[in-house]
């Protein structure tokens, strides 16, 4: 159908893409293997029946489990050199990955070699594929504060390949707040800022992030839609949320796609992005995000349009470099 070939042309950005979760059931494989790693598998279908989720954590247990895999360099290279591939084929033109360090150092993983088999993908990525990039650092929000601030330590002699900061794992229970201290060094060293805010957690959780963590952007912001204070809030601002329909579904945020909050917030003038989140787990990369919601909530060209317009828009790119894409 049109609206099937206009997602494909769109050129688009994807700014909520977990690079650990675009780890496909083959590389886990295949890496298991180079890496001499045991896997509780017996075939990558056996992996992706594994894969059914009745909330975040359920996703995050196998999730942290499946980085096992990744060790050298190498790995973190073809892990990421795998997903820019797929996403050039959905015509994105700009990636803002995040990528979980602690969830490798904490395995004997050293940093610099999380970042450097990263960023060689990204760089060849922009060389051969011509997608622009940044790279965003997360906190695992289970960790304490102390530990987020030693990996921010970690972190800052590579400030300028690393453009910025955010917040994952576990939210309920682990609310902004908790992570102040380091976000506001994370913004003096000029990292950008975003946390996941509002996914299984409350309203309360998304105004923190704002007022405390004072971010640029809300990751997911599901539940901002139940505060109407906090929806004219994010409408003035232009806070950009960056909503992942098919993760909503698999961890239960939603119970069908039809539920989606994206065409909601669209009618509510707020900036809304559709994004994979962890493609690899959830069935699908970002053209199936946007295919899922503008079949399931009847979107216009326009609207459709708009989505991707608003990717580029909330970015970290320069104006200049924003208003080349729009
Ligand atoms: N880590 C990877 N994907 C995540 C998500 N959707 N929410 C929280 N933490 C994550
Ligand atoms: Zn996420």
């Amino acid at each position: 159908p049109a609206r099937d070939a206009l997602i494909a042309r769109l050129p688009k950005a994807e700014l909520h893409l977990h690079i650990e979760g675009s780890l496909e059931p083959e590389m886990l494989f295949a890496l298991a293997e180079r890496n001499g790693v045991a896997i509780p598998f017996a075939s990558a279908q056996e992996v992706r029946a594994a894969y059914a989720f009745s909330n975040l954590q359920d996703f995050l247990d196998i999730y942290y489990q499946g980085m096992g895999v990744l060790q050298t360099e190498q790995d973190f290279y073809d892990l990421t050199w795998a997903y820019l591939e797929r996403a050039a084929a959905d015509n994105v033109r700009h990636v803002e990955i995040f990528f979980d360090p602690q969830g490798h150092t904490e395995r004997g993983v050293a940093f610099e070699t999380v970042l450097d088999g990263i960023e060689r993908a990204l760089k060849d990525g922009e060389a051969q594929l011509g997608i622009s990039y940044r790279l965003i650092m997360c906190f695992l929000r289970h960790l304490s504060e102390d530990e987020a601030l030693s990996t921010l330590s970690e972190a800052a002699p590579h400030v300028g390949r690393i453009h910025g900061v955010g917040l994952d794992s576990s939210e309920v229970g682990h609310p902004p707040r908790k992570f102040e201290r380091v976000f506001a060094k994370a913004r003096e060293l000029g990292l950008h800022v975003t946390a996941h805010a509002g996914e299984e957690g409350p309203p309360a959780y998304v105004h923190e992030a704002l007022d405390l963590l004072k971010v640029e952007r809300i990751d997911h912001g599901n539940r901002a839609l139940e505060d109407p204070a906090l929806i004219a809030r994010l409408a003035d601002e232009g806070m950009t949320l960056t909503v992942c329909p098919l993760s909503n579904l698999r961890l239960c945020v939603i119970d069908a796609i039809g539920a989606s909050p994206v065409k909601r917030m669209l009618d509510l003038g707020l900036k809304v992005t559709v994004n994979a989140d962890d493609p690899a787990y959830f069935g699908g990369y970002v053209n199936d995000n946007f295919r899922a919601v503008a079949d399931a909530l009847d979107l216009t060209h326009a609207e459709i349009v708009t989505l991707a317009e608003n990717s580029f828009a909330g970015s970290f790119l320069a104006p200049a470099d924003k208003a080349r894409h729009i």
